[in-house]
């Protein structure tokens, strides 16, 4: 169920029945040679969406820019400062809130989101923490690589040249959910160096085709669909326990 494609009266009914929503985080940035730049959106957008099919939770829209300034350096690549996007994640927090949604999972697709995200939670928390009492909201993130049992079926089935940004898997993921996107594309060196990077300029410097440690031309719709089943599955068992514990058991972050 999507918050997009819902009515207001549709919106109300669920609420009557569950307070808790799933909220899709990523980034629009570059993703190597043949990787689409809505990777880091798309990935969580495509799993919770499916996940919240299979189980009839709601998914709101995707919070699809995110900190991305490192990736400047490319075409394309849009990005919030840190502080416009805890800035804007707390209009969101508070506007769900409003409704009377207690239970906030975030699916993230972006490395560089995990600072800021964890920085809002506290920000949002803290006025309450300050007042001495309970904050009436739940948030939780998890990033979507890191359910259970994903990035270990991502290494089976990417032994070598997974990598660290532009991988495989994800480029696989967006392949599955957009195979009219997919890009043929010979990239040299075949997998890409690995390494630190600090602003925009130093990260084309270091990475000049934009990819880090991955080799990407692996990536096939195929792969993507087994990716996203697992993620799908682990999703929806984390969803329904987080969502049916709002005692704060099941949060973190
Ligand atoms: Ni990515």
């Amino acid at each position: 169920m999507q918050l997009a494609l819902s009515s207001w009266p549709e919106v109300k009914t669920y609420l009557s029945r569950s307070t808790g929503i799933v909220v899709p985080i990523g980034s629009t940035e570059q993703h190597g040679p043949n990787g689409l730049l809505g990777t880091d959106a798309l990935c969580p957008e495509i799993i919770a969406r499916e996940a919240g099919d299979a189980a009839g939770f709601l998914v709101a829209p995707t919070f699809n820019v995110g900190n991305a300034q490192h990736h400047l350096g490319f075409p394309g690549s849009i990005t919030l400062r840190p502080s416009t996007m805890i800035a804007a994640m707390q209009d969101w927090i508070g506007s769900l809130a409003r409704h009377g949604f207690t239970e906030i999972y975030f699916l993230n697709g972006h490395g560089g989101n995990i600072a800021p995200v964890t920085t809002a939670f506290s920000e949002y928390y803290a006025p309450w923490s300050l007042r001495g009492e309970p904050c009436p909201v739940t948030l939780k993130l998890r990033n979507w690589w890191e359910l259970p049992g994903v990035m270990a079926l991502c290494r089976d089935i990417f032994p070598v040249g997974e990598g660290q940004h532009a991988t495989a898997s994800e480029v696989s993921v967006t392949y599955y959910g957009y195979p009219d996107a997919q890009k043929r594309v010979e990239m040299t060196p075949k997998i890409a160096p690995v390494g630190g990077f600090t602003d925009a300029a130093n990260y084309r410097d270091t990475f000049p085709d934009g990819r880090i440690g991955s080799d990407p031309s692996q990536a096939t719709p195929e792969k993507g669909a087994r990716i996203v089943a697992k993620a799908r599955d682990a999703m929806v068992a984390e969803v329904a326990a987080f969502f049916s514990s709002p005692s704060r058991s099941g949060a973190d972050g």
